[in-house]
């Protein structure tokens, strides 16, 4: 089959690819990971995924490179946070070397749909972890299905590196101090769909949660950590209902090596009158400068880009982090898996 894909116009949706991957929990241990064509799974009507929430997925990009080679990047720190989901729900972990060679099975099977490195497009990875046991009382899951699927994307949030609008959604929040939100599971996502259907109704990009203790601290935006810039210093949420995020992470570091400074603190929502520049960062995302956020219910509006154009602090780490992600930067601490391939 050939495929006709316009590699440009992509946007962050999905499309089938060749293969997947899986491997099956079973009498306590992993199975070897089997190759499929096959895209749907087959489930018992009463496993714990469907009923009690037993699910969990994580989010890492393949790209082509100018060098011709494809770089994934931290692929360890998705397995080390999918370990930490796994604890967080009680679910088997899936030990990093098991994620690592699904990972470079699922990108190598499928390296026909690896978007050219001039499309600005990449192939995102989705590992899912599932409770498939058939019970209806509530406990976790005896048996468990690991997989990965590919599938080529585009930009998260409109115009890629571009500024956009967000929305502050007081009457929502996605997740509590002491619930789910630092773990990468599924009804994080079902808790914030009406938020952020609302957002994208009233023209935004996307919809930020404040703390849902105090209502006063920026927690995140949608599926994508905060950061805000001011006085050469990179400053993002520190906070236990929000997802530690791997490019959020990899940004701190980035932002050090550019020689600012760094805060992982509450950050009040006040605060946001003061930064000299903002984004939402992320896998999918990569970085979102934003131009003006808005709290509807207290009136009031945060304008942060000067004049609507990414500042030059979100330009510069952009530049050094894709850059990295690209091979075209030294990976001085080591981020990539390359791919000869
Ligand atoms: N926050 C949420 C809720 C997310 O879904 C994601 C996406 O994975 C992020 C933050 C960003 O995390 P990462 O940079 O690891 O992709
Ligand atoms: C990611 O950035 O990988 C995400 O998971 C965000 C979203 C698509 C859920």
């Amino acid at each position: 089959m050939t495929t006709q894909i316009n590699w440009e116009k992509l946007g962050f949706g999905y499309i089938t690819t060749d293969y997947n991957v899986r491997t099956h929990f079973h009498d306590g241990r992993w199975s070897e990971p089997e190759v499929t064509d096959d895209f749907n799974i087959s489930l018992s009507i009463a496993a714990t995924c469907l009923h009690y929430g037993q699910e969990a997925f994580e989010g890492l990009k393949a790209r082509r490179c100018p060098d011709g080679k494809v770089r994934i990047f931290r692929l360890e720190e998705n397995a080390a946070r999918l370990q930490s989901t796994s604890r967080g729900i009680v679910m088997p972990e899936v030990p990093t070397e098991l994620f690592r060679e699904m990972t470079l099975k699922v990108v190598e099977l499928n390296k026909r749909f690896i978007p050219p490195y001039e499309s600005g497009a990449s192939l995102y990875i989705r590992p899912l972890l599932i409770g498939t046991s058939a019970q209806v009382g509530v406990k976790p899951s005896t048996e468990y299905t690991f997989l990965m699927f590919a599938t080529p994307v585009g930009p998260y949030f409109k115009g890629g590196f571009a500024t956009n609008d967000y929305v502050i959604m007081r009457q929502f929040d996605r997740s509590a101090p002491l619930g789910t939100g630092c773990y990468k599971v599924g009804g994080n996502y079902a808790a914030s769909l009406l938020a952020n259907h609302i957002a994208h109704e009233k023209g935004y990009a996307g919809e930020f949660y404040l703390d849902a203790k105090e209502k006063k601290y920026i927690d995140e935006c949608g599926a994508a950590n905060f950061y805000g810039i001011r006085n050469n210093t990179y400053i993002t949420p520190k906070s236990t209902s929000i997802l530690p995020s791997i490019t959020n992470k990899s940004l701190q570091q980035v932002a050090l090596d550019l020689g600012m400074k760094v805060e992982c603190r509450s950050v009040e929502e006040e605060e946001l009158a003061t930064f000299e520049e903002a984004g939402a960062c992320g896998t999918a995302a990569v970085m979102s400068p934003i131009n003006r956020i808005d709290d509807l219910e207290k009136g009031l509006s945060y304008q942060i880009a000067k004049d609507g154009k990414p500042g030059p602090l979100s330009t510069k780490l952009f530049e050094r982090l894709t850059g990295i992600m690209y091979g075209t930067e030294p990976d001085i601490h080591n981020w990539n898996t390359v791919l000869d391939i």
